[in-house]
């Protein structure tokens, strides 16, 4: 017997298989002996089959099989049948069947696992980690890893059929920070000199524009050594794409074409096209989030026009300073407690809010602390703004406009988890999100940052604000969000090296720095840069999304922990002190 002559996987029997000489090979996923009679599910990465060890029917491989222990790895030949009445497993696509065992293989033997490989195992993610190769057996990691191959196969075939070639840049580039901070890698050959691991293949596919392979994509690894979240790895994977001679519609619609075949293909969803389009204002104003999650409404409301006359000190102050008051509706939260309401507060108190504001709608009007600061009229303004109903709570922060947004917006989400809204919703939510501001103000360092990156475009209608007043510039970039997650992000470049260098100097990058930083880009730009823009989507974001997964670790082969480490080998780990001398490298113990 050859087990390399497998004749079907652990899935295969079926019902028209009886009667048939069968090889198959797995590891031993559970193991009963009933009265002499031995049966083992085996199982790969396929299914599971029912394999039976009987004595009167092969007395050698029945006493082989005494041996067997879960994992253990074997090949087994025998014949199949069908299994005696009401033995039957529905839950097994081959329980219908089974093999009797004429000869029995042990290929190897296995120690006790740490874990059950089973679903649903009351285990800690470290140990998962540690033993990440077991993990991987387990059926719903291997479902994930499927799904997310198939998605590699999907995006493949869509990009060949429109026109774009995938093509590979370098791991070991030149350091040139995006946003986060670079993985370096020393150079051997150049002492003091340093490689960086791509934050994305940004410049290159920008270059690639600049030689005329007008669509590009590549599905690629890019490193970020940054805070790390469920939905962070310092290591991940885009789908990078950039095209020319292109405006913000091609970009959508190619897109959007992608994630009409990803829905089709593996969630058989025909998805409504175009995907609904929110400005990041009108965003960040209904939603107080730059990815909105639409799969419930409880839209935030602005109250500026409201309390516009309030003598009310809390919102004069906050008029008076160019700030926002909004406001949320959570219904049928009337009859919240003080102490419930107190915990909201405290929440967005950690969140930098001031205080929270609350009003508990009655019969006869808003009851509330600062009720007696507001007239009448004001009160029925945000009752109407609201379409508030006896019964509902009306929550509210003012303060700085985007900040107070923000933590609205969390404070909806939070009402949102409290309230289950999402428990039944099962319908996938899509939206873009455009015309972001080009810059951020950070106050600690007190200087504007590029919100996407440096080489994305102002409108056209911005540029002339570039050096006045750059908190007034929006930018050519677009997000594409799903159910509250960013799954990808871009816009249209600059392709002009004045307009760049007007770039780098509104960001306070002198031409010294610009030109040592990005000087080939720059340069590049010189010889006949055609317009171009691109988008990556975070596929391991996407993956978890269509998985119903909410850690990307759980649709990563080989992730890191929260804390950058990798559990099953141990990295990063020391090296030793020549591999440093070689690299130029003193270390401080
Ligand atoms: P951006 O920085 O928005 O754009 O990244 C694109 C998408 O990548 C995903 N993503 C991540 N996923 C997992 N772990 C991380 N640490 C991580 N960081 C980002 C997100 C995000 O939407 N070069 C530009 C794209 C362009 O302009 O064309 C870029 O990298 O889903």
């Amino acid at each position: 017997m050859d087990f390399s002559i497998r004749t079907h996987t652990c899935n295969d029997l079926r019902e028209n298989n009886i009667g048939e000489k069968v090889v198959l090979n797995g590891w031993v996923d559970n193991r009963r002996d009933l009265g002499g009679v031995i049966f083992i599910d085996m199982r790969d990465r396929y299914g599971i089959t029912q394999v039976v060890f009987e004595p009167t029917y092969n007395k050698e491989s029945h006493e082989i099989s005494k041996k067997l222990r879960s994992e253990y790895v074997i090949s087994i030949e025998g014949t199949v049948r069908k299994r005696p009445e009401g033995t039957e497993n529905s839950l097994l696509a081959t329980g219908n069947v089974d093999v009797m065992v004429d000869k029995l293989i042990i290929l190897n033997d296995a120690e006790t696992p740490p874990f059950q490989i089973k679903d649903d195992i009351d285990v800690s993610e470290e140990l998962r980690l540690k033993y990440r190769y077991l993990d991987l057996r387990r059926n719903r990691m291997q479902k994930n890893l499927i799904l997310r191959h198939k998605f590699y196969q999907i995006i493949r075939k869509y990009f060949d059929s429109n026109s774009f070639i995938e093509i590979e840049t370098p791991v070991l580039m030149k350091s040139t920070p995006e946003g986060a901070r670079d993985f370096l890698v020393p150079s051997r050959l150049h002492k003091g000199s340093f490689y960086a691991l791509p934050q994305s293949p940004q410049t290159y596919k920008q270059l690639l524009m600049v030689s005329g392979y007008d669509r590009y994509f590549q599905i690629v690894k890019c490193f970020r050594d940054e805070d790390l979240r469920a939905d962070r790895q310092p290591e991940f994977t885009q789908i990078d794409v950039e095209m020319s001679f292109v405006n913000e519609e091609i970009i959508y619609s190619m897109v959007e074409g992608l994630m009409k075949q990803l829905f089709k293909e593996l969630k058989g969803v025909d998805l409504e096209l175009p995907i609904k389009r929110l400005t990041y204002e009108e965003a960040m104003e209904n939603y107080g989030s730059d990815k909105p999650d639409l799969r419930f409404g409880m839209e935030m409301k602005t109250l500026n026009s409201a309390v516009e006359k309030s003598e009310f000190r809390v919102f004069k102050d906050t008029l008076e300073n160019g700030g926002i008051i909004t406001s949320l509706l959570a219904k049928g939260c009337g009859d919240y407690t003080r102490n419930q309401l107190d915990v909201l507060t405290e929440y967005a108190k950690k969140l930098g809010a001031g205080g929270l504001i609350w009003m508990r709608v009655k019969e006869d009007g808003l009851e509330a602390p600062i009720a007696k600061f507001l007239t009448d009229d004001e009160k029925q303004s945000i009752i109407n703004i609201l379409s508030a109903e006896v019964g509902d709570l009306v929550l509210i922060v003012s303060g700085q406009k985007y900040k107070a947004l923000n933590i609205m917006g969390n404070l909806r989400l939070e009402m949102a988890r409290r309230l289950e809204l999402l428990k039944n919703s099962s319908t996938d939510k899509l939206v873009w999100v455009t015309q972001f501001p080009l810059f951020e103000w950070d106050d600690e360092t007190q200087r504007y940052y590029a919100m996407h990156h440096p080489f994305t475009s102002p409108q056209d209608k911005d540029v002339e604000f570039l050096e006045s007043d750059p908190s007034k510039v929006h930018a050519k970039a677009y997000d594409l969000v799903m159910n509250g997650n960013e799954i990808a992000g871009g816009s249209l470049r600059i392709f002009n090296s004045k307009l760049q260098a007007k770039m780098f100097k509104a960001l306070g990058i002198s031409d010294e720095e610009a030109n040592e930083k990005f000087g080939f880009l720059m340069n590049a730009f010189k010889y006949g840069a055609p317009p171009h823009g691109g988008i990556a989507f975070g596929l391991d974001r996407m993956v978890m999304l269509f998985a119903g997964e909410t850690s990307i670790r759980d649709l990563i082969a080989f992730p890191k922990t929260t804390s950058g480490l990798s559990l099953m080998d141990e990295s990063p780990s020391l090296v030793s002190d020549e591999q440093l001398r070689e690299l130029h490298i003193k270390h401080r113990r």
